[in-house]
């Protein structure tokens, strides 16, 4: 059966195409160079991106996955992009012995509206016009599924750790989970994305923050900033942690708490700025490990999963690597960020009932 998965929500315009458990196509338009001028995700210029990137993202994925041939791929992705040509297009589909894919998976939520709707209304239509299921996943569970299905086992605790959540789930199988916790503020990334700001170090703040953090002299500095204390364990807050790295950095830029984030990065040396973002990956590490072990101590799972952008820090990898020895199952760091093979991923195993084409919404939030 083979699934073509399709990713718009925030910054990537992703398409992928699986058939069972190997993946045949992931074909990623990242959008980074284009928002790192602004610091952060500009929605306008992400949904024009996603706009651009959709239609080559999606006939890159079933040209690598040997779904059409090239002349039909041509012919399909150009009968989109100019309505000269939509005649021969329409007059060419229905000739086709068997549809290129068994089935569509759609993130249709949460996310930004543009980039969403874009996905959505792209998805919407081939379904519709290659009389396919279309099945809609939630973006952010489905990044669970960008650790191997295959090797999953039961009852299992996953973390995602993503731009804009920060949510442990206990699954019991692939079809019944529920939420323990989620973020009451900021999400981690969001977090790391902040603190880099405030270093002055580029979008995103994830990677820069770890690469700066893996400087020689980082590990000097090494006092933690404080841990939040809240009623549930499984839930998070990071912008106490925000606020308390902005004041750490504002003591070694000077000791002037009232000078604004923008001048912090002029006043301190590479050396500080180092320190800093170990300090600040150190303690955004702790403070997601110590909720995942208090819930792997209470459910006892099988397996644990952390997913999601943030799950591709080095940093987070060992320190869980050590707590959880053999029960730890991964992502490969290709697909811990945005992509489409968790999202086609995720209706294949979750079993989910397919949406009628003409009333697929979405759900930015
Ligand atoms: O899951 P994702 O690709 O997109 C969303 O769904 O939001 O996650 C993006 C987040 C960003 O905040 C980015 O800074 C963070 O993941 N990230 C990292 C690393 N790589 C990406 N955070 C820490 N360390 C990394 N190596
Ligand atoms: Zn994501």
């Amino acid at each position: 059966m083979k699934i073509l998965g399709i990713e718009s929500t925030c910054d990537e315009t992703a398409a992928a195409v699986i058939d069972g458990e190997q993946i045949l196509s992931n074909a990623i338009a990242s959008q980074i160079d284009v928002h790192k001028q602004f610091g952060g995700v500009f929605p306008e210029i992400a949904a024009r991106e996603h706009l651009k990137a959709i239609l080559p993202a999606i006939k890159l994925a079933l040209k690598e996955a040997g779904c059409i041939k090239v002349g039909l791929s041509e012919l399909y992705v150009e009968s989109n992009l100019s309505s000269g040509v939509a005649k021969s297009f329409e007059s060419s589909f229905p000739k086709l012995q068997q549809p290129p894919i068994d089935a569509i998976a759609i993130a249709n939520r949460p996310g930004l509206i543009g980039g969403l709707m874009i996905g959505a209304m792209t998805a919407r239509t081939l379904a519709e016009t290659l009389n396919i299921p279309l099945v809609a996943v939630d973006h952010v569970y489905a990044h669970i599924y960008g650790a191997e299905p295959t090797k999953m086992r039961f009852p299992l605790l996953a973390l995602v750790v993503s731009g804009g959540h920060t949510t442990i789930y206990l699954l019991k199988s692939h079809t019944e989970h529920q939420i323990l916790g989620e973020t009451r503020d900021d999400a981690v990334g969001e977090a790391f994305d902040k603190a880099a700001k405030i270093l002055g170090l580029p979008y995103p703040g994830g990677p820069s923050i770890a690469k700066a953090a893996s400087a020689e002299v980082a590990s000097l500095g090494k006092s933690l900033l404080p841990m939040p204390k809240l009623d549930n364990p499984y839930e998070f807050s990071f912008s106490g942690l925000k606020t308390a790295f902005l004041r750490r950095a504002q003591e070694l830029a000077g000791g002037d708490f009232r000078l604004p984030s923008s001048e912090i990065p002029e006043r301190l040396t590479s050396e500080q700025k180092s320190q800093l973002a170990n300090v600040f990956q150190e303690s955004a590490v702790q403070i997601l490990l110590a909720a995942l072990q208090k819930a792997a101590q209470e459910f006892r799972p099988e397996q644990i999963i952390i997913a999601g952008g943030v799950s591709a820090n080095q940093r987070l990898r060992e320190r869980a690597a050590e707590l959880f020895g053999d029960k730890l199952l991964l992502p490969e760091k290709s697909l811990s960020t945005d992509n489409a093979v968790m999202i086609a991923r995720a209706a294949l195993y979750m079993g989910l009932p397919p949406t009628s084409p003409r009333k697929l919404t979405v759900q930015p939030n």
